[in-house]
């Protein structure tokens, strides 16, 4: 059997690991400026999580959702603690797209209204809601187009206001930072008028935070930034620093129903043990800090390059845009300096390593890239 072949992947076997460098099967070492698309977040098999993966195999790998799971619980309160979002209650499920998915629906239960308000460049994930509230015509296929959601244009207040008019809105989707959209960071003025019109017209906001949440920015969630609270909050990716979880916090005001949301894998014992085994390292190894510093730093010292067009985001979440002439850098990183970086079209390098990446491993990717951009 061959693989269905729809990753336009790199040549390169990246057979082990450790915290930002990983190497190919010719021992080969690689600087992971990508984390594996976002999901790194304590550095790949860091002994914190080895350990509690190990030790929770050895006891119980799965059991169902129909019996008491205490790691779970242990999972929402140190969640709570972590984010700052103690009052919230935790849905746990397997992936970000499955997480935007109850969101979306669960915002329906609530309000019994059907319209969501999603953003131009917007990337939510590729199930059905998912990818219907996700702005990219490719991979939306027939059976997933609906006219129950609304695209308006990035940032646009004026926009938002009309669109509310009608009082059929159920919830807005946004990104705190957007990711596959090329690292734009939405302005706080918008997340606090998104905040202002969801309650004046009883609507669910609904921060998706699988790419930009978990710290990665240096709060815990980039939506942070505005000091509003969203009603929802998704999350994946850096949750399980590579084991498959992804969840849903949800404000007090939306109260659960037994059946309305549901799932066979979701909140597994496993997975609870790589939850925990990230956030009680983010806690330890003091990770926002980190994440705000070094990114901080990157930030700085990409301003100073005059070759770059424009540097965005916030923390180790970093957009590089650069000129159509320089278009080739990312694959000289790779091909070259041996270094993982992301991509967004046109043009934008991505940054999205590990939270504890180091000061050093920082100068050693900046010098890397001096070097790309003046050969
Ligand atoms: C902002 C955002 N939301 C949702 C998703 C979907 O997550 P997953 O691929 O885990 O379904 C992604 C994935 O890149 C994302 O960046």
């Amino acid at each position: 059997m061959k693989l269905f072949d729809v990753y336009p992947i790199n040549p390169i076997n990246i057979v082990r690991g450790q915290g930002s460098l990983v190497y190919d099967a010719h021992d080969t070492e690689y600087l992971d400026m990508y984390g594996g698309h976002a999901v790194i977040s304590i550095g790949h098999t860091h002994p914190n999580y080895v350990k509690r993966l190990e030790d929770q195999l050895h006891k119980l790998g799965f059991y169902s959702n129909s019996i008491e799971i205490p790691i779970q619980k242990e999972l929402a309160q140190k969640l709570g603690k972590v984010s700052g979002k103690e009052d919230y209650q935790l849905f746990l499920c397997n992936s970000g797209a499955e997480a935007n998915e109850n969101a979306l629906k669960l915002a329906s239960f609530y309000n019994g209204k059907k319209k969501v308000i999603a953003f131009s460049k917007s990337f939510h994930g590729r199930t059905s809601l998912a990818v219907a509230v996700t702005d990219n015509p490719k991979i939306v296929a027939p059976i997933n187009e609906t006219d129950n959601v609304i695209f308006l244009p990035w940032a646009d207040e004026a926009a938002l206001e009309e669109a509310f008019k009608n009082n059929e809105i159920t919830s807005v989707i946004i990104e705190g930072i957007q990711g596959v959209g090329g690292i734009q960071v939405a302005p706080e003025g918008f997340l606090q008028k998104i905040r202002s019109l969801c309650d004046e017209y009883n609507a669910v906001f609904i921060a998706d935070s699988v790419q930009c949440g978990y710290g990665r920015t240096g709060k815990f969630f980039s939506h942070d930034f505005a000091g509003v609270n969203a009603d929802i909050y998704s999350m994946a990716k850096g949750m399980g620093n590579g084991f498959p979880v992804g969840g849903i916090i949800i404000s007090p005001k939306i109260q659960p129903v037994y059946g309305m949301l549901g799932t066979t894998f979701g909140g597994n014992h496993l997975a609870c043990a790589a939850g925990l085994a990230v956030l009680e390292t983010m806690e330890q190894d003091n990770l926002l800090q980190n994440a705000a510093e070094v990114g901080g730093y990157l930030i700085k010292e990409l301003n100073k390059l005059e070759q770059v067009k424009e540097v965005r985001g916030r923390g180790l979440m970093i957009g590089i845009e650069l000129p159509e002439e320089l278009a080739h850098a990312r694959k000289e990183l790779l091909n070259k300096h041996h270094i993982f970086t992301g991509e967004a079209k046109p043009n934008v390098i991505r940054l999205l390593p590990a939270l504890n990446l180091t000061k050093a491993h920082a100068d050693r990717f900046l010098e890397a890239f001096v070097n790309v951009l003046n050969q």
